[in-house]
C-alpha cells in the first residue's frame, strides 16, 4: 500500500487496490487535517468568479502571507454556496462566520479583525429586513430553511481536490458496492429509495436502470445529462463545477449496477468551469484506481468520456443528446423504443440527470430507508431549485420534497422585493408553467406540481410580482421554444410559432375575439403531436397562464390594457402637471427627446415621440412621483393629461 506517499504529495498518486486501502487513505487524509486549524474558504462558483471571486482569494493568500499566518490559516477555493447573487461569499471555519459581497479590499480587514482578533466585520455580514445582523451561515434564513443533502459539500470541498472529497466520506459508497453489494442489491437499494429523475420527468431512476440492465446486448452505456438548457437554471452547473466526484462516484456506482463499461458526461460548452472540474476530478479518479481497470481491486471496469454540446435546449432530450454523442444533430427521434433499451449506437444506454447522480451515493450509504424519509409520499428526498426573480434571496436552494411554495419563496427567499405583491411563481422552466398565489401552499413535489398545470422540471423557479404581464411571460418563453425547436416535426415547429404570432399580436394590443379559444386549440393538438417532450410541454406555459390569469388575457384583447404595463403598444407615460416640479431631469434623461419644457415649470412628453421606454419614469425623483404609466381604459381617462 503506497497512499503514504499519495498524501505527501497530492501529485504523486496511487492507485488503490481495495476499498480497504482507500478507508486507509482517507484516514491518513482526515489524520494530517487540524479540525479547529482556521480554514477561509473562497467560494469559487461561477456566480462569484463573476463577481472577482479570485481575485478575492489572491488578496487572501497575499495578506495572510504578509501578517506571517500561513501555518495557522488554510485558505480554500470551493464550489458554489448558492447564494451567488451576495458573491463573492467567504465562509471562515470551525465558526462558519459568513460574509458576503467581499471585494478584495475587504481582505485586509478580514484578516486583521477576524483571522488575528477573532472578531468579526460587522459591514459584510448578512441583514434581514429588520436590521438584524447574522454572523454564522447557518443562521441566515436563505440557509436556515434548506436540507442540503447532496448540495451541502459544495461550501467545504474544493472541486480540484479528491483529497477533500474523500476526507468528507467520498467514494465510501463506492467502496462498499464493491466490496459486499451485487449489483442487483445495489439495484433494489435504488429501487426501493424510489429516487425519481431530477431532470424533467421525476422517471424513478431504479426502474431505469433495471430495464437498461435486463436489455440485450453486452455493451451499455450509462450518461451524466448536463445539457441545462433551461433559462434561469444553474443547479446542475453547480453540482458539477462544485461537487465534480459527487456525480462521478453516482455514475460509477450505476455502472457497476446496470452492468456498463463505458459512461459518458453530456455537458455543455458554455460551462467552462464545469468542463474543466470535472476532467480534473476524472484524472483523479483514474489515477486513484477508481476509474479505468480492475476499479479498486475488483474485477469491474469502467471509464468516462466528455462530451461537450454546442448549447441547445433540446439536445437535453434523451434521445437527441445521445445522437449529439454519436457525433450528428442532436435532434430527437420517435422513441418506439426507449433509450434505455436502444440509445447511443442503438445500445442500451441509461441516461440521468446530473442531480440524480450525485443523489446515488448518499442513498448507498445512507440507505433506501432513510431516503425513503425524506419527502412526501411519492417524491422521496430533496430537489435543488435556482430561485431566481423577484423574490429578496435569490439563488440555489435545497428543501426536501413537500416543503410548500410559500416557505420556499417567503421562509428562505425573504419575499418579493420592494413591498410588491407576488403575482407567480414559474416552475420548470420553459416546459413548465405558472402557479398563482392561491396555489402557494401546495407542497412542491411531481404530481403536485403536475395537478397545478405546471411541473417541477429540472427545478427552475421564477418568482413573478406584480408588474409582471402574464401574456408577456407566455410569449417570452413561446419565444424561446419558437428558436429551440428543431423543426423536425410539424406540429412543434408550426404550432409553437402559430401561438406566438398570436400572443404577439396580443401583445401588441391587436389581440381579437377567439384567439384564447384559438390558442388553446393549437396547445391542445401540439401537446398530443408532437415528436418529442419540447413540444408536447410547450403549451403549457400558454395554457397555465390562461387557467390562472385568463382575465389579462381578456384585458388586452377586449379592452386594449395591460393590467401590469408592460406590453409596451399599450402603456403610455404622462407627466401629472401638478406634481411635476420642472427639475429637468427626465427632459435631459429622455435618450429621444420626446419632453419639453423648462425649468420649474410643468413637462410634457410628446406621445408621437415616445419609445416607452420608461426612463422617465425611473429618473423621476419619487418625492415628486409625476410621472405615471398608464394602460388601456386608464388611457381615455388620462385623455386630459395629452
Ligand atoms: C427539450 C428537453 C430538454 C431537456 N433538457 C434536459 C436537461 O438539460 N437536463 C436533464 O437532466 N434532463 C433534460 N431533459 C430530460 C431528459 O430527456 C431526460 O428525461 C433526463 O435527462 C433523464 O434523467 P432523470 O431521469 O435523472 O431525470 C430534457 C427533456 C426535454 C424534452
Ligand atoms: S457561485 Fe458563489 S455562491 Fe454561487
Amino acid at each position: 500500500m503506497t497512499s503514504n506517499s499519495a498524501i505527501a504529495d497530492p501529485e504523486i498518486r496511487a492507485k488503490l487496490n481495495s476499498p480497504r486501502e482507500l478507508d486507509d487513505l482517507r484516514k491518513d487524509i482526515v489524520a494530517k487535517r487540524d479540525p479547529t486549524k482556521l480554514c477561509v474558504t473562497i467560494c469559487s462558483g461561477t456566480g462569484c468568479r463573476a463577481y472577482g471571486s479570485e481575485d478575492v482569494y489572491g488578496s487572501f493568500v497575499k495578506e495572510v502571507q504578509k501578517t506571517g499566518l500561513q501555518e495557522k490559516v488554510d485558505i480554500r477555493r470551493t464550489g458554489c454556496h448558492g447564494f451567488c447573487e451576495r458573491g463573492t461569499v467567504v465562509v471562515i471555519f470551525p465558526e462558519e462566520v459568513c460574509y458576503l459581497r467581499v471585494k478584495p479590499d475587504d481582505i485586509p480587514e478580514i484578516v486583521a479583525t477576524t483571522l488575528v482578533e477573532g472578531k468579526i466585520v460587522d459591514r459584510l455580514l448578512y441583514e434581514d429586513g429588520d436590521g438584524q445582523k447574522m454572523v454564522h451561515e447557518g443562521d441566515i434564513p436563505f440557509y436556515k430553511h434548506q436540507n442540503r443533502t447532496v448540495f451541502g459539500n459544495n461550501k467545504f470541498v474544493d472541486p480540484k481536490s479528491i483529497e477533500d472529497y474523500m476526507a468528507l466520506g467520498g467514494y465510501s459508497a463506492l467502496a462498499k458496492v464493491l466490496s459486499g453489494m451485487t449489483p442487483e442489491a445495489v439495484l433494489d437499494e435504488v429501487k426501493k429509495a424510489n429516487l425519481r429523475g431530477r431532470g424533467g420527468g421525476g422517471f424513478p431512476a431504479g426502474i431505469k436502470w433495471e430495464t437498461t440492465r435486463n436489455a440485450p446486448g453486452d455493451i451499455k452505456y450509462v450518461i451524466v445529462n448536463a445539457d441545462e438548457g433551461d433559462p434561469g437554471a444553474y443547479m446542475d452547473r453547480s453540482l458539477l463545477e462544485g461537487n465534480p466526484h459527487s456525480v462521478l462516484e453516482g455514475l460509477i456506482i450505476g455502472a457497476y449496477a446496470i452492468g456498463s463499461e463505458q459512461g459518458f458526461v453530456y455537458v455543455r460548452q458554455e460551462y467552462p468551469l464545469a468542463v474543466e472540474n470535472l476532467n480534473i476530478a476524472l484524472k483523479q479518479a483514474r489515477d486513484y484506481g477508481l476509474l479505468g481497470s480492475n476499479i479498486l481491486g475488483s474485477d469491474f471496469d469502467f471509464d468516462v468520456i466528455v462530451h461537450q454540446g454546442a448549447g441547445a435546449f433540446v439536445s437535453g432530450e434523451s434521445s437527441a443528446l445521445m445522437t449529439a454523442i454519436e457525433g450528428r444533430v442532436g435532434e430527437p427521434r420517435p422513441k418506439y423504443v426507449r433509450t434505455a433499451v436502444s440509445g447511443i449506437w442503438e445500445r442500451p444506454s441509461n441516461l440521468n440527470n446530473v442531480e440524480t447522480w450525485a443523489t446515488v451515493p448518499l442513498i448507498i450509504n445512507k440507505g433506501a430507508d432513510w431516503f425513503q424519509s425524506i419527502g412526501t409520499e411519492k417524491s422521496k428526498g430533496t430537489k435543488i431549485f435556482s430561485l431566481v426573480g423577484k423574490v429578496n434571496n435569490t439563488g440555489l436552494v435545497e428543501v426536501p420534497m413537500g416543503m410548500t411554495l410559500r416557505e420556499i419563496i417567503y421562509n428562505i427567499g425573504g419575499g418579493v422585493p420592494g413591498g410588491r405583491k407576488f403575482k407567480a411563481v414559474q416552475t420548470g422552466g420553459p416546459s413548465g408553467g405558472v402557479i398563482p398565489e392561491s396555489l402557494l401552499d401546495i407542497p412542491v413535489d411531481f404530481d403536485e406540481l403536475s395537478k397545478a398545470g405546471s411541473m417541477m422540471g429540472s427545478g427552475g423557479m421564477i418568482v413573478m410580482d406584480d408588474t409582471t404581464c402574464m401574456v408577456d411571460v407566455a410569449r417570452y418563453f413561446l419565444n424561446f421554444l419558437s428558436g429551440e425547436s428543431c423543426g423536425k416535426c410539424v406540429p412543434c415547429r408550426e404550432g409553437i410559432h402559430q401561438m406566438l404570432k398570436i400572443l404577439n399580436r396580443i401583445c401588441a394590443g391587436k389581440g381579437k375575439d377567439g384567439d384564447i379559444e384559438q390558442l388553446e386549440e393549437i396547445a391542445g393538438v401540439v401537446q398530443t403531436a408532437a415528436l418529442c417532450a419540447l413540444g408536447q410541454t410547450a403549451p403549457n406555459p400558454v395554457l397555465s397562464t390562461i387557467r390562472h390569469f385568463r382575465d389579462e388575457y381578456e384585458a388586452h384583447i377586449r379592452e386594449k390594457r395591460c393590467p401590469a404595463g408592460v406590453c409596451k403598444a399599450l402603456i403610455s407615460y404622462y407627466i401629472q402637471p401638478e406634481k411635476c416640479q420642472g427639475c429637468m431631469i427626465c427632459l435631459r434623461n429622455c435618450p429621444v427627446g420626446a419632453i419639453t419644457g423648462v425649468k420649474k415649470e410643468a413637462h410634457v412628453i410628446d406621445q408621437d415621440k415616445c419609445t416607452k421606454c420608461g426612463t422617465c419614469f425611473e429618473v423621476c425623483p419619487s418625492q415628486f412621483g409625476a410621472v405615471t404609466k398608464l394602460s388601456g381604459v386608464e388611457l381615455a381617462e388620462a385623455a386630459g393629461l395629452r
